[in-house]
């Protein structure tokens, strides 16, 4: 169990974490992002203490984090906070916390030929990852980015004011609702979204981590997984200018059954691009 060791040092106390937190794929990296976030410390002042005799109530405050870790409890929520293209996003329960796998998409997408200062909606921006960063790519543009749940929504807000990215505008609602209702047609250059595509019953199949602590409407889009998608690829071109752009996330196993649909519905530019694990992930295609 954690600290039955005696902790005299701060270097004691790293060491104790990495003993606990050893089976997790980094347990360095765990331990000082816990560390940090339990001492209020960067990298450069844990260093500088390594030596020093451990606080009791540092120490107490680091076994709790170590031990909600242990129990599956995720990183980010623990932290409080996920970078994503190299900006810190504050995370909170009940939001979806933001996957390294969606920098794809945001990457193929700052790869279309849209105008620098074009219009954006961002469809299920969740704590404001995709928007964030597009919005801080191209300062030129406009963003709308949308969710269905409000707390998504308040969070997003909060990251784009901390981020001081003042091109984004939020509005809650469902997937193309939101943009009829605030009088919005086609206009817009690129529309973009990550959104749910786990099937129903893959869900009991997914990590306790994210059964537990992420929001099901977030993940899982209906019996077979793609009903988000071809709801995006049937609505984009009400919203979307001639040559306007529709970019999307997607899962493994579902890039023959979308590119069938879109072939179908008149898309065409069809790409898409792998993540770094060489699983086929985002993919865009061109309107008119
Ligand atoms: C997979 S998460 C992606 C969040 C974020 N864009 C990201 O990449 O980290 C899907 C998001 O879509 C939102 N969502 C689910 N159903 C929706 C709907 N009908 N309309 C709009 N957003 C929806 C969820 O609340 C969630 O935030």
């Amino acid at each position: 169990m954690i600290l039955r060791t005696l902790i005299k040092t701060i270097r004691d106390l790293w060491k104790q974490g990495y003993e606990e937190l050893k089976f997790f794929s980094r347990p360095d990296l765990e331990v000082r992002l816990l560390l940090e976030k339990a001492a209020c410390w960067d990298l450069k002042d844990i260093f500088l203490h390594l030596n020093d005799p451990c606080p009791s109530d540092l120490a107490r405050r680091f076994k709790r984090l170590c031990l909600q870790r242990k129990k599956g409890y995720p990183l980010a929520l623990l932290l409080g906070w996920k970078e994503f293209w190299s900006m810190p996003f504050r995370i909170k329960k009940g939001v979806f916390i933001p996957r390294p796998e969606t920098e794809t998409l945001v990457e193929l997408a700052l790869q279309l030929p849209w105008p620098e200062n074009g219009l954006v909606a961002d469809i299920g921006t969740g704590c404001g990852t995709i928007a964030c960063a597009i919005a801080k790519e191209r300062p030129k543009a406009k963003i709308i980015a949308t969710d269905i749940s409000r707390r998504a929504i308040r969070l997003a807000q909060e990251n784009a004011r901390h981020l001081h990215l003042k091109n984004i505008a939020f509005f809650s609602g469902s997937l193309f609702n939101c943009l009829s209702s605030h009088g919005l047609g086609k206009e817009f250059d690129l529309i973009i979204s990550n959104p749910p595509y786990v099937a129903e019953s893959e869900w009991s199949s997914l990590s306790l981590a994210v059964r537990n602590y992420e929001p099901k409407r977030a993940l899982v889009a209906g019996p077979t997984g793609l009903e988000y998608i071809f709801k995006l690829i049937e609505g984009a071109p009400f919203f979307l200018r001639p040559g306007g752009f529709l970019a999307f996330e997607f899962g493994f196993g579902q890039l023959e059954a979308i590119l069938t649909f879109l072939k179908k519905q008149g898309w065409r530019e069809i790409q898409w691009k792998e993540d770094l694990a060489a699983v086929p992930r985002a993919l865009a295609a061109r309107w008119g």
